[in-house]
């Protein structure tokens, strides 16, 4: 290690430690990875494209594990897996998550609401549960969940009432598992974006109307980028942030602030 880097900022680093990275195929999961294997963890790539999550694993020396997370059985199978091929994970990211209508509320159709909580909320409560006897193993353990600032406030002319329930339900998640879990040392916080460009909302940037409308809206001055949202869940992975738990952390440019 760098004897330069002093001890403040070796708390950032993750050195050997083993994390699950969901949704890592695209967008903030495949960051996230990025950013926990260049801090020094082993990571496990988690989602359904099994092509992206193998040339991801290739660059970061990690491992791709192939999951829908809408199917149980799949989701029971991750942990059990990267436990016997890299070891007990001590760092779990639940980044992957979905939008299953555009409806207003009052049309959403049930099978909608069913999908968008069990792939957004059930998913990172189960891989939670399959983690706990590791990280109690390990004595230690980081539980990040990505939400949304949707979560918090509505968007006019964005109806998404079962996507902002499922992502309000990651902090209530977050809450109770870290109170119930906190005698293990175990960490659980969740990182709420507000605007960052990926697959899941590529189409609106390219209307200009929404871009002047996210511009008008974001107190910062700086369109986002998704490294401006990696470093929060960086920090709540490592020993930097082991005195923060339960919280949800917003980082949004302000949106939220207003
Ligand atoms: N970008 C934003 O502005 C923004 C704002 C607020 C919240 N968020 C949240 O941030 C998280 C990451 O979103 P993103 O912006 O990075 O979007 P994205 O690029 O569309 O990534 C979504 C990820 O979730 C995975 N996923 C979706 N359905 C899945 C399933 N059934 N099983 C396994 N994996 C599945 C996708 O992988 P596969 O398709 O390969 O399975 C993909 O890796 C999501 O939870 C999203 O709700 C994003």
């Amino acid at each position: 290690m760098d004897p330069s880097i002093s001890a403040t900022l070796r708390r950032f680093l993750l050195t050997g430690r083993v994390a699950v990275v969901t949704g890592a195929s695209s967008g903030l999961g495949a960051e996230l990875a990025r950013a926990l294997a260049a801090a020094g963890a082993r990571v496990a790539v988690v989602a359904r494209r099994y092509d992206r999550l193998v040339e991801l694993a290739d660059d970061i020396t990690g491992l791709a594990v192939a999951c829908d997370l809408l199917d149980p059985a799949q989701v029971r199978e991750v942990v059990p897996r990267v436990a016997a091929e890299l070891g007990r994970p001590e760092i779990l990211v639940n980044a992957a998550g979905d939008i299953f209508s555009r409806e207003p509320a009052e049309a959403e159709p049930y099978e909608a609401m069913r999908r968008t909580l069990e792939l957004n909320l059930i998913a990172p409560f189960r891989l939670s549960q399959d983690v706990f006897p590791h990280m109690v193993a390990v004595g230690r353990g980081s539980i990040v969940h990505v939400s949304s600032i949707s979560g918090r406030v509505g968007f006019p002319g964005f109806p998404q009432a079962s996507y902002a329930a499922s992502k309000q339900g990651l902090s209530g998640l977050t809450a109770e598992l870290a109170v119930q879990w906190a005698r293990h040392a175990i960490r659980v916080n969740t990182v709420a974006p507000g605007f960052f460009r990926s697959e899941i909302n590529d189409e609106l940037y390219d209307d200009e109307r929404f871009r002047t409308w996210l511009r008008s809206n974001t107190p910062l001055p700086s369109e986002a980028c998704i490294d401006d949202f990696v470093g929060a869940v960086l920090w709540l992975a490592g020993d930097a942030a082991r005195y923060v738990t339960g919280q949800t952390i917003v980082v949004d440019g302000g949106w939220t602030a207003r």
